[in-house]
């Protein structure tokens, strides 16, 4: 990542969804994100997968399409599935959306390690790809989970969740952790705890009321970005202006 965003001049991921469309013009799909990434690739430095075009286009049909596209600009390619399931099934899940192409894959950390996110880590490092973890949600009700106080089990202190998130990342060498950029504090008490060993990816911005400024300030090292670039009148220009709003920081 720190590459390709040196390479692009970029720490822009450009979130690829879409909203729905009926499954017999899903083909319209592939177009447009055919063409945002011909347009968009000089402003970001990776692009993030969801939903949005697994379900409609297919991990092996139009994804990996989209994977080689977004490997031949140079960037590179992030599936969101948030694993969240018993250690074999996510080791199949890693298998194959790893085989299709993708470079990383975010899960989620309330599975624990053994049995859990444990054999996602095996596969990622022996395909030599990258695991990256929740922390901090952006949505409001990321309160209820991410945000309650915990019992530490180890130490038996008092902790928040989204804290001991932080500090077990650093502790299973994530190669990143997502914390929402709608709430800047928390990037910020975040980056404290992982001081410069788990790099932050900050989702939020501008649709759900977050800014890139705010969060790059905070210590995000990565933002993430859908609507406000893919529903954006000229997408191009949206990334050109998002860009330019965080050079420098
Ligand atoms: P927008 O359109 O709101 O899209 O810019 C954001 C994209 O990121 C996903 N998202 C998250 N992914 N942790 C994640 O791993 C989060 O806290 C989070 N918040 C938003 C969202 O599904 C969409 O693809």
């Amino acid at each position: 990542m720190q590459e390709a965003s040196q390479r692009k001049g970029s720490r822009i991921v450009l979130a690829l969804d879409f909203s729905y469309e009926v499954p017999q013009n899903r083909g319209r799909i592939l177009v447009k994100a055919q063409s945002i990434l011909k347009n968009v690739h000089p402003y970001i430095c990776a692009v993030k997968i969801n939903h949005h075009l697994v379900l409609p286009l297919g991990t092996f049909d139009g994804v990996q399409q989209l994977i080689e596209q977004i490997h031949r600009q140079g960037l590179l390619a992030i599936m969101d599935a948030k694993v969240n399931d018993i250690g074999a099934t996510n080791q199949t899940i890693a298998q194959y959306y790893f085989s299709a192409g993708f470079d990383a894959l975010i899960a989620n950390p309330f599975i624990g390690w053994e049995e859990g996110l444990r054999p996602l880590f095996k596969v990622s490092q022996l395909l030599n790809r990258g695991m990256i973890l929740l922390c901090y949600m952006s949505h409001k009700g990321a309160n209820e989970g991410y945000g309650q106080t915990i019992i530490d089990p180890e130490t038996g202190e008092k902790t928040l969740q989204y804290i001991s998130f932080a500090k077990k990342a650093v502790k299973y060498c994530a190669d990143g952790i997502v914390v929402g950029a709608t709430c800047p504090q928390k990037i910020l008490e975040v980056k404290h705890v992982v001081s410069g060993k788990v790099p932050i990816y900050s989702p939020g911005i501008g649709a759900q009321g977050g800014t890139a400024k705010e969060a790059v300030k905070a210590g995000a090292d990565y933002i993430i970005v859908g609507r406000e670039i893919t529903m954006a009148a000229d997408p191009t220009k949206a990334a050109e202006w998002l860009l330019d709003s965080i050079k420098g920081i």
